[in-house]
């Protein structure tokens, strides 16, 4: 049984009623849910956590490591500068994928940096809630490669 975390964070909570026209109108519960129905599926153990700070979420990466398989994430706006971040997820040698609902390279300039994706396996954007299903996917295939 493969274990993942998923990691949403700052004003992810929000989705659904924060800028509609940008991040759709689902709600973060329904994300949720598609995730642990997937999950369900798999017969993965799934904990999924928002955080609206940034020392919250980095206690979640070190907590993760021997806990989990996999750390799916979306650093929201810490993508793009939280160095804090990368260094978590490096130190703490987890497999993470980062994820974002909107294509980050068809928006502002400063959305187009990630210093999160240089320390992950991958990063998907662009596909809504859906991002999160195709980074499982992702997720799936390497720990079958590496053998977890
Ligand atoms: C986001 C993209 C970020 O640039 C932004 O700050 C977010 C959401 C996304 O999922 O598209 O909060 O991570």
């Amino acid at each position: 049984m493969s274990r993942v975390l998923v990691i949403h964070g700052p004003s992810l909570n929000l989705l659904g009623e924060r800028e509609p026209h940008i991040y759709g109108k689902t709600i973060l519960e329904e994300v949720n849910r598609e995730i642990e129905k997937w999950c369900l599926e798999k017969g993965w153990d799934v904990s999924i956590v928002q955080c609206n700070s940034e020392g919250e979420i980095i206690n979640h990466i070190h907590d993760s490591a021997g806990l989990q398989d996999l750390v799916v994430i979306n650093p929201a706006a810490y993508t793009h500068y939280s160095l804090a971040i990368a260094d978590a997820i490096r130190a703490a040698g987890i497999c993470a994928i980062e994820v974002h609902l909107t294509n980050i390279f068809a928006r502002e300039e400063f959305r187009r940096i990630s210093v999160i994706a240089p320390v992950c396996a991958g990063q998907i954007c662009g596909f809504g809630a859906n991002s999160y299903i195709l980074a499982l996917e992702a997720g799936e295939k390497i720990l079958k490669v590496k053998g977890e």
